[in-house]
């Protein structure tokens, strides 16, 4: 099984289900879809303020092994929010967050980062002045493996080879995509069962946003990773997950299937709400 074709940020190359787990010794993937599982990553009745903002309402939701989850909502709806809670960047008011079963609620990001969630943050945030290969380094500071770490290093600079060629390089003379895959990659390297995407779309042209949309599916569909993708591109989003929810005002407003969502109003007004307001 190939990533597919090198279309400019593209992925190219191949990386096995015997390559996903070659790294042995570290907690190894077993991201089944399966519907009485519990779930991978499970949130109830979660609230966030900051100072006197009520960012999020106590909201609901879950993600099981293998799938692509998709949350959605207009500029300041609260997914960044829900991701930094979930990361541990920020501290909930009230609510749990569980991973793998165990209580996240409150710890340490580098604590959560080690127990297996990783995020590419909105906005990319890449160490402009590190090299594409320190960077990558800086995803995988905390794995005490180091020649697992190496190989991966390798692995991911050959499914991302835009990153490959530049590895010298440093992050600021990469494009807004190439700084993007990097952002990803570097996610990657802490060896995640979940990973957290908060908008990789945003500000991209539509080629690179497509090659983009080819290689999260793959990562996804190869390597069983499980996703939490946060978009405002609806069509990226619903091309990707099997189902999502609708944030509005930090509430969940609409939870569905890919089907449902694509006919829901609740997605049509959350849009048509930002619209209106700017
Ligand atoms: N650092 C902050 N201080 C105060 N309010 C904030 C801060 N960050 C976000 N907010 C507010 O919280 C709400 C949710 O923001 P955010 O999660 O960033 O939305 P989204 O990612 O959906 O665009 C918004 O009303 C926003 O203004
Ligand atoms: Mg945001």
């Amino acid at each position: 099984m190939a990533y597919m074709k090198d279309s400019g940020n593209g992925v190219r190359g191949s990386v096995t289900r015997t390559g996903a787990v070659a790294t042995a010794g570290e907690a190894a993937n077993v991201n089944e879809v399966t519907d009485n599982s519990q779930p991978l990553l499970e949130i109830k009745n979660l609230h966030v303020h900051y100072g006197q903002v009520h960012a999020l309402k106590g909201i609901d939701l879950e993600v099981r092994a293998g799938e692509i989850v998709t949350l959605l909502g207009a500029n300041g709806a609260g997914k960044s929010t829900t991701i930094m809670a979930i990361m541990g960047l920020l501290k909930p008011t009230s609510g749990s967050i569980m991973f793998a079963g165990e209580s996240i609620t409150g710890m340490e990001a580098h604590a959560i980062s080690r127990k297996g969630i990783g995020l590419s943050p909105e906005g990319r945030r890449v160490l402009g002045s590190l090299t594409v290969r320190e960077n990558l380094l800086l995803g995988g500071y905390a794995r005490k493996d180091r020649k697992a770490v190496d190989h991966d290093l390798e692995r991911w600079l050959s499914v991302f080879p835009r990153l490959g060629d530049r590895v010298q390089q440093m992050a600021w003379t990469l494009s807004g995509g190439e700084q993007q895959m990097l952002a990803i990659a570097r996610a990657l390297m802490g060896k995640p069962r979940l990973l957290l995407l908060d908008e990789p779309s945003l500000g991209m042209a539509p080629l690179i946003i497509e090659s983009m949309r080819e290689t999260i599916r793959a990562i996804s569909e190869q390597e069983q990773m499980t996703v939490l993708l946060v978009e405002q591109n609806v069509d990226l989003a619903l091309r990707l997950a099997t189902r999502g929810y609708v944030l509005a005002l930090g509430q969940i407003v609409y939870s569905g299937l890919r089907s449902e969502l694509r006919n829901s109003e609740a997605v049509q007004t959350a849009y048509l709400g930002e619209a209106s307001q700017s």
